[in-house]
């Protein structure tokens, strides 16, 4: 049997760590203060938002949330941006993707100052990432992706490691962590894309494989070699007849059937969900940190 990857329990770790930072901050007269924007009524932004508005109370941000109507100009978005931007009682600024038609998600995160970029989307933050330049933000998932790993002690360095999906949320950064010099990367990697071929070839080699392509249930026993630690960053919703709300959430792993070939696998939910939230909060006080220096 696999080893279950605890995700709330070591999302719950670095919350601690975070509400010490907090205390320290506090003491020097500085309250963390997160930003949250969300555009229109899509229903699993206004649950994410939600759940990060809060954690981050619990833990002793100040926060505020804008939420404007779906048919906001990306002047008007990019315009409050710039007021959050001066604002030095604002130290990290999120925009909850996705945005509606026709406002440009490019054009949007590569408004928000990079200093207070904790979403790490602003490319001075993805060229950061790829450099190997530690001072930039990295993007919460594939950074708590990282943290999982480390926190597990499943070993990077020179392991065979796939990502599945070549996004900007996950995909593309997840990449250039684990490719890094450094005792916690220097893996690897292989991305696999929708024009790969031998998706199953490549993964089967995989010492550690990671789904971020957002397919339901894509990952299924006869991909994974025995042992290997999978790691599911999927959340897909998918029609359920019978259940209250018709459908149900679905990740791009089949656990029920990688539980007896695996070697450690994250549950979901409780993987990697809990984890976006904790790399948040962590990258939002150490922008607090850096812009009090
Ligand atoms: N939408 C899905 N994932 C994310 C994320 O990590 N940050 C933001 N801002 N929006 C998202």
């Amino acid at each position: 049997m696999s080893q279950i990857i605890d995700g709330r329990a070591i999302a719950q770790q670095i919350h601690a760590e975070t509400a010490a930072c907090v205390a320290t901050l506090k003491s020097r007269g500085i309250q963390p203060g997160l930003v949250f924007i969300r555009v229109g009524e899509d229903p699993a932004s206004q649950v994410y938002v939600g759940m990060k508005e809060k954690k981050s109370a619990e833990l002793g941000f100040r926060s505020t949330t804008l939420v404007l109507p779906a048919d906001t100009s990306e002047a008007e978005l990019l315009a409050r941006i710039d007021g959050f931007n001066a604002d030095p009682s604002w130290h990290g600024i999120l925009v909850q993707a996705p945005l509606p038609h026709p406002i440009r998600q490019a054009t949007v995160y590569a408004r928000v100052a990079p200093e207070k970029d904790v979403d790490g989307f602003h490319p001075v933050n993805v060229g950061k990432l790829l450099l190997g330049d530690t001072d930039g933000f990295v993007p919460c998932t594939p950074g708590g992706v990282h943290e999982l790993l480390i926190r597990s002690k499943i070993p990077t360095e020179g392991a065979e490691v796939v990502v599945l999906g070549r996004g900007n949320i996950v995909g593309k950064p997840m990449s250039s962590i684990l490719m890094q010099k450094g005792r916690t990367a220097n893996a690897t990697v292989t991305v696999v894309h929708s024009g790969s071929r031998d998706v199953v070839a490549h993964c089967r080699r995989a010492d550690i494989l990671i789904a971020a392509m957002g397919v339901p249930e894509f990952v299924k026993a006869n991909m994974v070699k025995p042992g290997a630690t999978v790691i599911d960053v999927g959340v897909n919703r998918i029609p359920a007849p019978g259940t209250p709300s018709g459908t149900r959430l679905v990740g791009d792993v089949a656990f029920a059937e990688l539980q007896s070939v695996a070697g450690h696998i994250t549950p979901n939910p409780g993987g990697v969900g809990p984890m976006t939230i904790a790399m948040l909060l962590a990258n939002t006080t150490r922008a607090a940190e850096q812009q009090s220096r």
